[in-house]
């Protein structure tokens, strides 16, 4: 069993977001995977109850609980955990890393988004994992590569120490349009430029949880 955990200690950087849609691309037919929602503000429960499809499952949880309910999920078969955490509770957000086989961390392009990641890199520190940052609400890429902003952030970033993903997610309205309707820009928009966007970080992260994983054996 996978269990990625989505945290950063500034709200609006879109771990709710990303938790949505990795979650969607991370199910497979047979094996749906599972969102556990531990921000109180339970956003991601919200978008679940618009949604129509039956996958993924989610579960409102408080962090305390996290360790029984993913032995739980792991006794069922559970292939895939997605954590979305809250910005502000460190507890809960430490309680979620330690359990993850990895943390992403959500962060905008601008400085001071990068400022506050910084803290979120030292609790998982604290707990031992080293998470891979992704840098969400970019502008789109021109004709000329990427934006000048994103190579900035990389660099920021990177000497903080952080793993950066090859893989950005732009800001676009498309994105506000599928989660109003309880879906993905996957399911939305299927052959737009976010969905691209969002399957090619899914295709990283997966790549990145078999190194893991063949590293452990
Ligand atoms: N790539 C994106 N393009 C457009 N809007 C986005 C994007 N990512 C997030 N949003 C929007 O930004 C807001 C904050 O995102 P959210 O996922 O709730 O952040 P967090 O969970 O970190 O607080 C939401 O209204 C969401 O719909
Ligand atoms: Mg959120």
């Amino acid at each position: 069993m996978q269990v990625i955990t989505i945290a950063a200690r500034k709200g609006g950087v879109g771990k709710t977001t990303l938790a949505m849609h990795l979650s969607v691309l991370a199910s497979n037919p047979g094996s749906p995977a599972l969102l556990l929602d531990i921000d109180p503000q339970r956003s991601l429960a919200w978008w679940h109850r618009l949604r129509e499809a039956d996958v993924p499952n989610l579960i409102e949880a408080d962090a305390r609980e996290l360790p029984d309910l993913i032995e739980a999920a792991r006794r069922e078969g559970i292939g895939r955990i997605i954590i979305d955490t809250p910005p502000h509770a460190e507890d809960s957000i430490l309680g979620a890393m330690r359990v993850a086989d990895l943390v992403l961390v959500p962060t905008r392009p601008g400085p001071l988004d990068l400022a506050a990641v910084a803290t979120t890199l030292e609790l998982a520190e604290r707990v031992g994992k080293s998470p891979l940052a992704v840098i969400n609400h970019s502008p789109p890429r021109t004709g000329q590569g990427e934006p000048a902003i994103v190579g900035e952030a990389r660099a920021a970033l990177a000497s903080m120490g952080a793993t950066v993903a090859a893989s950005v997610v732009a800001h676009r309205v498309s994105m506000s349009h599928a989660i109003l309707t309880g879906s993905t820009v996957n399911e939305h928009e299927p052959g737009g430029k976010a969905a691209a966007e969002v399957e090619a970080l899914w295709r990283e992260i997966e790549a990145r949880l078999s190194e893991t994983e063949r590293k452990a054996r």
